[in-house]
């Protein structure tokens, strides 16, 4: 008899240090993406409660958790993935396309320094982790809608590994970590998942080539922001309702945690905005 059966790789959790920033400031005041509406009902201590559920996540899959101070008036500071880029222990400092983000630049600076980070200002526009993910040694780096292609050879200065430019079109995909999933940090063929029409097509032949194994998430997944989502290797945390996604993540021997961040999808972020990674 033969076993017909596809054989599931076993995945490998790496521990993974994180930094956070609790909502008690959230809202939606202003609209600077296609999900925000000012004028729709915000339930701030739904926020936190959720929020909550991602943290008590983390310390349960044994992360370190690192948690920044919320500023009165800077509503979207959970989305601490725009907080900066950290790597090789050198904090690449955010410069946001809004004004109404602009003061977390140097609120989350401030703390990399205070941590013991090489902090980098940055000249070039650019919402930090948001828009550039690793994925073995190479840096992919969105454009398109806040990140200006500048600030990629700013990366390739700063840490030396190859940043491949990745040109995003949707404008409800405005960040690269709604739209693309890092899974396995190992940068294999199948180390991704990704939305194809969040992309233009030079940028969608690079991840064919690049990923030819990759998840591909559909559309009603995507909107529900399941590509924003973190993973150790092995355990993928997303957002519950992305069951296709998750059904793929299943066969293919990653371990997905689903949470609700409804309150939070209505400032345009979910997991992954709310996780920005601290790599020394
Ligand atoms: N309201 C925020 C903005 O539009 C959401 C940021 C989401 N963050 C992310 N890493 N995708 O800037």
């Amino acid at each position: 008899m033969t076993d017909n059966s596809p054989v599931v790789p076993t995945r490998v959790a790496t521990t993974r240090s994180v930094l956070m920033c609790r909502p008690e400031h959230f809202t939606v005041s202003y609209r600077i993406n296609p999900w925000m509406n000012p004028e729709a009902p915000t339930d701030t201590s739904l926020a936190v409660q959720q929020w909550e559920t991602l943290y008590e996540k983390y310390l349960e899959l044994g992360y370190d958790v690192h948690l920044i101070e919320g500023v009165p008036g800077l509503p979207d500071m959970v989305y601490a993935a725009n907080g900066g880029y950290v790597l090789d222990g050198i904090a690449y400092g955010a410069l946001f396309e809004y004004p109404e983000r602009q003061a977390e630049g140097p609120a989350y600076m401030e703390w990399f320094g205070a941590h013991g980070f090489d902090v980098r200002e940055p000249t070039a526009t650019n919402e930090g982790e948001g828009d550039m993910l690793l994925v073995g040694d190479t840096i992919y780096a969105g454009t398109g809608f806040r990140t200006d292609v500048a600030s990629h050879d700013e990366l390739r200065a700063i840490y030396g590994r190859e940043v491949v430019t990745l040109h995003l079109t949707d404008p409800s995909f405005y960040h690269l970590d709604t739209a693309f999933a890092v899974l396995d940090s190992d940068g294999g063929p199948d180390s991704v998942a990704y939305l194809p029409k969040a992309f233009s097509p030079e940028s969608l032949a690079i991840l064919k080539e690049r990923f030819p194994d990759a998840i591909i998430v559909n559309d009603e997944d995507a909107a529900v922001l399941g590509l924003n989502s973190f993973s150790d290797g092995r355990n993928v945390v997303i957002a519950a309702r992305a069951v296709d996604f998750e059904r793929q993540l299943r066969d293919r021997g990653f371990v997905p945690h689903g949470l609700d961040l409804s309150e939070l999808l209505l400032g345009g972020g979910g997991v992954k905005c709310c996780t920005l990674e601290l790599r020394r």
